[in-house]
């Protein structure tokens, strides 16, 4: 009798705490922690004279028919314009002008930086491109997203602090080997430059041309990482994300942010706000109005899926890093839960990790309420920090798995995230040494706004 109630009471515990759930540290041991950079040679040069190179494609306006097309031209600074061209009408080019950047750094000059914006496409449609001239003439296409709206299915994957290694290969290539993905919400830590002499500027060269058989077909959605920062005043380089911001364009000023390192767009069902971890954020700043302003704008009855991406995760069970998010995670996580945010996605930990739906916003420093508690009108973690860059995996996860903590492995790998319509996103995880086809970690997120259920009440 006395078991009987004890086993009650200890259920009624759980049932109330939610702290009896059991997350899962994944027993997968990778084979080898091999990450050490691809030689230069593995990503030569197109050929051709001044061949265009590097390029890469993300959105370009606020709802999806404009694009940017990046691109650097090695010795001259022309030609500088992007041809393009509706795949199924070949008859009707249409042309766009590039905006020429360069910059030095240390003792490193790039080469001629083009960004040009082609706007007014027709949504859902497939377009061809065209750079260069004479005997470097490359082509490429992209598919422009559905119109934003509550009920059209789309597919991003995710991957975040790539570098340029055997495993971010191997990366890249598992995400490139499943045609779902239509679209990468990257997560920052782009080339690892900074991992080397003086900021090495020739591996943002390289990483150009090893990304660039996905980022010149699908838009890659930015965020900077602390290995974007390149700030080195100890060889005269003053100037945070000087690299980063030259190389990267984004559509900030379309959704009111005076700084490429944090804005927003509308792409098919999805809201995506994107945050600098980096720049100030604390309140007065322009980071933190912007952010503020941000959250009433969003129409969940347009796209119900609302995504913030940062680079340093708000909550991650990793001791590498550890609570390195934690003073965004006190100014915004309010916000997050006011306006219920389906997912936060970071890196920055170099470990896969995805959370319960929890909150730690009752906690005032003087209340001793410090323990984050089940929250469903929170987001969900994910710690995606597993591109495979040159430092290798973050394999030292706290012991005992905290509750919040659903799914955690220090493995290689990224993550796919098919929103299917208003309600309902099918959530994968990848690691690196499975076929594609192998899911490491999946689940259904329900939307928080339009179906608030307790997603682990399915399990
Ligand atoms: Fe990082």
């Amino acid at each position: 009798m006395a078991l009987k109630v004890g086993l009650c009471i200890l259920i009624i515990v759980c049932i109330t705490t939610g702290f009896c759930d059991a997350g899962k540290t994944s027993s997968y041991t990778r084979s080898s922690d091999t990450s050490s950079d691809m030689p230069a040679d593995a990503f030569p040069s197109p050929k051709g004279s001044n061949a265009p190179e590097q390029v890469h494609i993300t959105q370009g306006d606020r709802g999806g028919r404009g694009m940017i097309i990046s691109w650097v031209t090695p010795n001259q600074r022309h030609p500088n314009v992007v041809r393009y061209w509706k795949a199924n009408d070949p008859s009707d080019v249409y042309k766009a002008h590039s905006q020429i950047f360069s910059y030095r750094y240390y003792d490193y000059t790039s080469g001629y930086i083009h960004h040009a914006t082609i706007k007014k496409l027709e949504y859902d449609t497939n377009y061809l491109y065209e750079l260069g001239s004479g005997d470097a003439v490359r082509q490429f296409s992209f598919s422009t997203p559905p119109r934003p709206g509550p009920d059209v299915p789309y597919t991003f994957g995710i991957m975040g602090d790539l570098g340029q290694t055997y495993a971010s290969n191997s990366t890249l290539g598992h995400y490139m080997s499943n045609p779902k993905g239509e679209a990468v919400l990257f997560v920052g830590d782009l080339s690892y430059a900074d991992n080397f002499p003086n900021h090495d500027q020739r591996k943002w060269d390289t990483w150009g041309r090893f990304v660039e058989k996905s980022t010149a077909y699908q838009p890659w959605i930015w965020t900077a990482g602390n290995h974007d920062l390149d700030f080195a005043p100890e060889i005269g380089e003053y100037m945070p994300f000087k690299p980063y911001l030259h190389r990267i364009h984004v559509p900030y000023r379309q959704s009111g942010s005076t700084s490429p390192l944090w804005y927003s767009i509308k792409r098919g069902p999805a809201y995506i706000i994107v945050l600098s971890s980096f720049s100030a954020f604390t309140k007065y700043t322009p980071q933190n109005d912007w952010l503020e302003a941000e959250f009433k704008k969003v129409d969940r009855h347009e796209t119900p899926w609302l995504i913030v991406m940062t680079h340093a995760p708000l909550y991650n069970s990793d001791n590498y890093h550890y609570m390195e998010g934690e003073s965004m995670r006190v100014l915004f996580e309010p916000w997050f839960v006011k306006y219920k945010v389906d997912l936060v996605l970071s890196g920055h930990v170099h470990a896969y990790e995805r959370s319960e739906r929890i909150s730690n916003i009752r906690y005032n420093i003087t209340n001793g309420l410090c323990t984050p508690i089940k929250d469903q009108s929170a987001p969900v973690y994910l710690t995606v920090g597993d591109g495979g860059n040159i430092e290798g995996l973050a394999n030292d996860f706290s012991d005992p798995q905290p509750f919040y903590s659903a799914y955690r492995e220090a493995s290689f790998g990224h993550g796919l995230l098919e929103i299917n319509n208003r309600t309902h996103a099918y959530y994968t995880w990848h690691r690196n040494q499975d076929d594609e086809a192998v899911v490491a970690d999946s689940t259904w997120f329900y939307n928080r706004f339009w179906y608030p259920k307790d997603e682990t009440a399915s399990f």
